[in-house]
Formats: C-alpha cells, sequence, structure tokens
C-alpha cells in the first residue's frame, strides 16, 4: 500500500487510515467471484468494522449486513442497507434489540436458544408481525484458530447441540409468530486453510439430508464467516482468495438445488483496508531489548493485548529515507504490560516524530477500541 506521508504527517494521531479502493477492490472480487454461484449472498459481519464510510461502499456494492445489536441495525440502515437484506445474529439478544430487528422489517433471526424461539415469537405476535427465523446449529467442527475465537465445537456458548436440533425446529415450527426458513453455521475467525470449511459443508449435507428425508425443507443455509486474511504479508495479498473460498464452497455443497447459501464475512471484507498510525514518542534503550514507545496503544488497537495477534508494522519515515534497521519493541503508552504491538520486529531505524503504521487493522480494531485511560482516536483519513 502506497501511504501519504506528508498528508499523514500533517495529522494529529493516533488515528485510522482506510484506503477506500482497496475496499472497492476486495468488494469487487467478492462479486466476481459468487457471479458464477447465483445462489450464493454475502451479509458483512458489521461488528468487524461499523464505519459508516465503509458500510456505504459495502452496501453499495450490494452486499448484506450481519448484525448483532439494535445499534448496528439502525447504523446499516443509514448507511443504506436494504431492511430485507439484514440479518440479526447474538446469543443475548435484548427484547429492546428484537423489537428494533421486527419494527425494521429485517431479514432473519439467526437464534441460539429454544427460549429465544419463544421470546422473538411473544414479541412478534404482541407487534403483529411475524419473523423469519434460522436456527444456529454447533456442528462440533474445530476451526483452528485462536482458542478465544473458536465458536463451533461443542462446549462453546454458541448456537444448539445437533442432537437438539430436530426437537428446535418442531419447536419452531409450531409457533404461530415465528416462520422458519433455514440453519445458521459459524466456526470461527480467522481460519486460514479450508479444511474446517470443508468439514463444516460436510456436516451440512448430513444435517440437510436428514431433514429432507424427515419433510423439513430449507429456504436457506447459512454458512457463517471466518475467512482469514494475510497479516503476515498483507501487501502480498492485499485482496483474499474469495474465488477459492466460493469454489471450494461449491465443490463440497450438497444440498437440494434452490437452497440459498449465505455468508457472512467481515474480516475479510475490512480487514486489509485499515491501518492504525502512530506516532513514536520515545525510543527508549533497553539492557536486552530497544522500545519504540507511540501514541497508539492497544485502547485503539487491542488485537495483539488480547490475542497476541501478529499485526505488520513499518516505520513510513524511517523507510522513506531508507535508514538501516534495527530490532524493536514496539509499544503503547499504556500502564499495561500486554500494551504492546510487537516484540523483536525489525523497523528501520526509529526515532522521535516516526510515523508507524499498524496494518492490517480494518477488521475488530477501531470497532474493539476503547476510551481507557481517557484516550481518544483522532478522526479518520480515507485515501
Ligand atoms: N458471523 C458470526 C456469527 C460471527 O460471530 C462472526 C464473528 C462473523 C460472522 C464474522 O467473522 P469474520 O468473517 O470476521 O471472521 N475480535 C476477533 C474476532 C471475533 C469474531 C467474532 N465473530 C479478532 O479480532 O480476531
Amino acid at each position: 500500500m502506497a501511504f501519504p506521508l506528508d498528508l499523514i504527517s500533517k495529522r494529529p494521531t493516533p488515528f485510522y487510515l482506510y484506503d477506500l479502493g482497496l475496499l472497492d477492490r476486495t468488494l469487487q472480487a467478492v462479486n466476481d467471484s459468487i457471479a458464477t454461484h447465483p445462489d450464493f449472498h454475502v451479509h458483512y459481519a458489521v461488528k468487524a468494522n461499523p464505519d459508516p464510510i465503509l458500510l456505504s461502499h459495502i452496501f453499495m456494492a450490494g452486499l448484506g449486513a450481519d448484525t448483532v445489536s439494535g445499534g448496528e441495525i439502525n447504523i446499516a440502515l443509514q448507511a443504506g442497507v436494504k431492511p430485507r437484506d439484514i440479518a440479526f445474529a447474538g446469543v443475548g439478544k435484548t427484547d429492546r434489540d428484537i423489537k428494533i430487528a421486527l419494527n425494521a422489517g429485517i431479514g432473519m433471526f439467526n437464534i441460539e436458544s429454544v427460549q429465544e424461539l419463544d421470546i422473538i415469537n411473544d414479541i412478534a405476535l404482541s407487534l403483529g408481525k411475524k419473523a423469519d427465523v434460522a436456527i444456529r446449529v454447533n456442528p462440533d467442527i474445530d476451526a483452528h484458530t485462536h482458542h478465544y475465537i473458536t465458536t463451533g465445537i461443542a462446549e462453546n456458548k454458541f448456537g444448539i447441540d445437533m442432537r437438539d436440533l430436530d426437537t428446535a425446529i418442531s419447536h419452531a415450527i409450531g409457533l404461530s409468530g415465528i416462520n422458519f426458513v433455514g440453519l445458521h453455521f459459524h466456526i470461527g475467525s480467522q481460519i486460514t486453510i479450508d479444511t474446517p470449511f470443508i468439514l463444516l459443508c460436510e456436516r451440512v449435507n448430513e444435517i440437510v439430508a436428514r431433514l429432507d428425508s424427515e419433510g423439513v425443507s430449507l429456504r436457506s443455509v447459512n454458512l457463517g464467516g471466518g475467512l482469514g486474511i494475510d497479516y503476515e504479508y498483507p501487501d502480498r495479498h492485499p485482496v483474499p482468495d474469495f474465488g477459492l473460498f466460493f469454489d471450494s464452497v461449491k465443490r463440497h455443497l450438497d444440498i437440494p438445488a434452490g437452497i440459498e447459501v449465505h455468508f457472512e464475512l467481515g474480516r475479510s471484507i475490512v480487514g486489509q483496508c485499515g491501518t492504525l498510525i502512530g506516532r513514536t514518542l520515545y525510543v527508549k534503550n533497553g539492557h536486552s531489548h530497544d522500545f519504540a514507545i507511540i501514541d497508539a496503544g492497544m485502547t485503539e488497537l487491542i488485537r495483539p493485548a488480547l490475542y497476541d495477534a501478529y499485526h505488520f508494522i513499518s516505520n513510513l519515515t524511517g523507510d522513506a529515507e531508507h535508514r538501516p534497521t534495527r530490532f524493536y519493541n514496539v509499544v503503547g503508552p499504556v500502564c499495561e504490560t500486554t500494551d504492546t504491538f510487537a516484540t523483536n520486529r525489525r523497523l528501520s531505524r526509529v526515532v522521535r516524530g516516526d510515523i508507524i503504521a499498524i496494518r492490517s487493522a480494518g477488521a475488530y480494531g477501531q470497532s474493539m477500541s476503547s476510551h481507557y485511560n481517557s484516550r481518544r482516536l483522532y478522526p479518520n483519513l480515507y485515501i
């Protein structure tokens, strides 16, 4: 990615920079890859980044919205998505948010428990409406990703156990405020190999075939999100290989024609277009490490602190001046040991004032930022 250093250097830091050209190319790649699969529909997982400008590009490209709160439903509607293209998921939906969703006329609730079915049914009936519902199934598949972002194994809180699915479906079919339309799955995030998705397709095939033999027909199957991005080499793979992903799903999914296949991609849509920009405050030469202390911290990007996540980092100022490299621990200003972006990272020699770019921060970066230490982010820059 080419960074406009002159422009960046003049702005107060820390801030997020978004490359809208890259976002548009990513969206184009999604649309090109599903063009040959007319039954495939992609929703964007708003939680990855609810920035209104990004959302408007995403919805202009024709993607739907996968939401997890009334707040996200409202933000998505304001950014121009059609209500019918909104799905509402989440293990703990509040009554208030269920009402917002029903009043907006969203396309689908993804429900996670039988009790939730009853509550949505009651609220729908009280509003004189009927809710289209998919049941989230826990397929008991290990996504082989970070433990904290694995969601599809039996011990997780997510979805309905496969053994309880038939009971849940019969219950849903018996409720007059509910229209049972399909199944929902999501096995985890930042999945970089296709085996977990293949296992998911096989599991879906089994379940759909069994339901079919029992006379239960489905309008849609939602395979969730989870496609990973290249955090190590963001410039080598700025756009994920959507073609490979969708083609692999198409090859392994064997369900009756006419069932819509939905996806809810978050990270793979916005991850690479966002960069956290910080400025070097101090360089501290320790006995074992040199520390580059920057004005961005875990409050702006919590992923390294929370998941020990790797983000590619560069010293934009040092690179522009072709300085020799050295190893640094890149840390933020917060009084927490985990406020560390990288240890022993090779960067162009760092001096006070240098602009530091933390890459692949478009997903779960700004959306998970906090005000701890009464800190603030400065306005986003869109290029
Ligand atoms: N669908 C459901 C039901 C989800 O829970 C998620 C993400 C997605 C779709 C979108 O997944 P994606 O395509 O973005 O992988 N904060 C963590 C990631 C948490 C993901 C939560 N669920 C991180 O920074 O890595």
